[in-house]
């Protein structure tokens, strides 16, 4: 039960800055995730609070012990990585042991929580095998068993699912959010997957080139995203190029969007400039038929549609050469729109304006 908390942190490697100057807390028993692309710094964010990299300011704190310049043995992390990183040429019980004979712990007791933790993780019956023997899903069992057996103070994972197929992926994902919450073990879970952190995080953080742009729960940022790239990052988004914005009130702009005049409230991010972007969920745009011209609907031809059993999914021109994607909650039995069919999308209420200036159509 370890509260992390990470003071004005910050990681250069030479002339490379890693990690900007960060702040962040981690309560005890959280699962808070890292997701952002490749070269943004998780990694180096879990490597810093293993204390296998030095950070090149700051402090790092668990609870209120200042473990900065602990080394990593003294400092009680269990790690998973995504290639397992399992002896070869020992068996599961000596790769889940390892930790405890490292800690000294006597023989009796090393046998009783590793066949304890193996059962857990419904391992029982391999102890003896080495992990060539084991599927890849089993392997990551064991490293789970691993670096829990030790009942570290925090755990980190670094993608740990990216090496397994769809279906094990999803399975093992639950296993890693159960075992979690039942040790009430702090946990920092780096994934590329954005439906993965959605379905297991308490928070997310989404980092980008060193820098945290959003952190909140999966329904914060995918309800309420902060940023251009928070939007497109997590949970897919429309992106519409604002033109020409004015102010209307205090409360609410006119912008050109698509080609056409609308009017909608203003977002955290205040007034909006030239090259800003109206972001819509594709669960929130519903099309109907027709070609009304209606202020705050947007005309738009369907390109083509995917079915999928509860919903169907459009893609949908609005003349502006870039489609733009509306899920359609479907009724049973009910007709769906075919390619070709002009449609109407209503601008829904949680349209959302936003700065930056990422993809667009
Ligand atoms: N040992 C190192 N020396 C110099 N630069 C490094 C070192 N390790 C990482 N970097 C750089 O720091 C940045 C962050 O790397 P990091 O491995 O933390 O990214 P990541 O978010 O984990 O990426 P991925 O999703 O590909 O695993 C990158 O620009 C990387 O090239
Ligand atoms: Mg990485």
């Amino acid at each position: 039960m370890t509260t992390l908390s990470l003071r004005g942190i910050e990681c250069r490697y030479g002339e490379v800055r890693a990690l900007e100057p960060l702040d962040l807390t981690i309560p005890s028993g959280e699962l808070f995730s890292l997701l952002g692309p490749s070269g943004c710094g998780k990694t180096t964010l879990l490597r810093l609070i293993a204390g296998f990299v030095q950070p090149s300011a700051g402090q790092l704190m668990f609870d209120d012990e200042n473990v900065t310049d602990q080394p990593p043995h003294a400092r009680n992390i269990g790690m998973v990585f995504q290639d397992y990183a399992l002896f070869p040429d020992r068996s599961v019980f000596d790769n889940v042991a390892f930790g405890l004979r490292a800690r000294h712990v006597e023989k009796h007791a090393i046998r009783i929580k590793v066949e304890a933790m193996l059962a857990r993780m419904g391992l029982s019956g391999m102890a003896d095998r080495r992990p060539a023997a084991l599927s890849g899903g089993q392997r990551q069992r064991v490293a789970m068993a691993r670096a829990l057996v030790i009942e570290p103070r925090i755990l980190l994972l670094d993608e740990p699912l990216s090496a397994l197929d769809a279906k094990l992926r999803l399975e093992l994902r639950q296993v890693i959010r159960e075992v979690q919450k039942e040790f009430g073990i702090t946990t920092l879970f780096v994934t590329h997957d954005q439906d993965e952190a959605l379905a297991i995080s308490d928070r997310i953080a989404l980092l980008t080139r060193g820098r945290m742009e959003q952190v909140g729960t999966p329904q914060e940022i995918y309800d309420h995203p902060a940023s251009v790239f928070s939007a497109d990052f997590l949970g897919g988004a429309n992106l519409l190029r604002v033109a020409q914005p004015l102010l209307v009130n205090p409360r609410r702009a006119r912008y050109t969007l698509a080609g056409q005049q609308f009017e909608s409230a203003l977002g955290s991010a205040g007034i909006p400039n030239e090259g800003w972007r109206l972001c819509v969920r594709p669960q929130a745009w519903v099309p109907r038929a027709g070609t009304c011209t209606e202020h705050g609907v947007l005309r738009g031809t369907v390109l083509s549609r995917e079915f999928f059993g509860g919903h169907a999914s459009y893609l949908i021109d609005l003349y502006t050469g870039t489609p733009v994607k509306a899920i359609a909650p479907r009724e049973h039995g009910e007709a769906m729109y075919e390619p070709g069919t002009e449609i109407e999308l209503p601008l829904p209420p949680c349209a959302v304006l936003l700065p930056g200036e990422q993809a667009c159509a």
